[in-house]
């Protein structure tokens, strides 16, 4: 049974009108249920996965969390889905900006295919940039001193063997994290970026071609923290640190979950 929005004032985010991209599974959906879960008034996912984004919503509990079409690439959708959010809520306090994809080809320089870097850059950089202008627009014009939150990467800030074009797209989502929490300082909006290395979620279990058990094992060397594996739930709760008042003077940091992730 679906719980009533809360009015508890000690839980974290009591109150706040959310959104989340890429919602509808891994890293968002886990975000989506933690910020509904510490209070949010409503958390709206933003996905292209309409079945799941709706089961993830209804689970939720469809008074605190709706599902909106949105594909992040597309300029409309996402103006759409910043407007639609501040005519039935308000404003936007929160915006998660999270979609992102990984090429199915796992390449070097040398083999980079343009086409499949285009429509990953389309998703990861134009995509996060589109929804981070128009969350921004929306808190400046309401006068909201809100929060943003990027998903990049460990691999947003060293080299890679492999995945050059996820490599090149998480560098430049640090960087857009970078200017824009320089220039939103002054409406005292604070944007930040959450870098996890890798983790079981269905986009690394398809490209793996793995269970999550096995995923997990996988990634599990490349932490040298020992005793504790990497799951969403952790993301999200480094990425509800950031959101919420504890992390007040807070802005430009891009907080690497990682393990200590060094090796590679
Ligand atoms: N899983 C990892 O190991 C890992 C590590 C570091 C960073 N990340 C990043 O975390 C973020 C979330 O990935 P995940 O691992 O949870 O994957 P996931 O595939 O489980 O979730 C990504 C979601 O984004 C959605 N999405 C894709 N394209 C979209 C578009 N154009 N518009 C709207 N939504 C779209 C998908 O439908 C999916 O629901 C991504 O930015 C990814 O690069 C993942």
């Amino acid at each position: 049974m679906a719980e009533a929005p809360s009015t508890n004032t000690t839980l974290r985010l009591s109150g706040k009108i959310a959104i989340v991209t890429g919602g509808a599974s891994g890293i968002g959906e886990a975000t989506a249920r933690v910020f509904a879960n510490e209070g949010a008034r409503v958390v709206v996912i933003a996905d292209i996965q309409d079945e799941m984004g709706n089961q993830v919503a209804k689970s939720i509990g469809n008074q605190r969390c709706i599902y909106i079409h949105c594909d992040v690439t597309n300029e409309d959708q996402v103006q759409n889905l910043i407007q639609s959010t501040v005519n039935s809520y308000g404003q936007v306090d929160i915006m998660f900006s999270n979609a992102g994809i990984i090429s199915p080809t796992n390449q070097t320089v040398m083999e980079l295919d343009m086409s499949q870097l285009d429509r990953l850059f389309d998703v990861n950089v134009r995509g996060m940039a589109l929804c981070v202008k128009h969350a921004a627009r929306a808190m400046v014009e309401g006068r909201v001193r809100g929060t943003i939150v990027l998903t990049g990467s460990v691999g947003g800030s060293v080299g890679s063997i492999r995945s050059t074009d996820y490599t090149m797209s998480k560098h430049a989502v640090l960087g857009l994290m970078r200017a824009a929490s320089v220039q939103l300082a002054t409406h005292g909006i604070r944007v930040n970026s959450v870098s996890p290395s890798g983790l079981a979620t269905p986009l690394t279990c398809e490209l793996l071609g793995m269970s999550k058990e096995n995923a997990q094992e996988n990634y599990r060397k490349y932490s040298r923290l020992e005793g504790v594996v990497l799951t969403p739930k952790r993301v999200a709760d480094a990425v509800l640190f950031l959101v919420s008042n504890e992390a007040e003077f807070i802005t430009g940091l891009d907080l690497r979950v990682d393990g200590g992730f060094s090796k590679i």
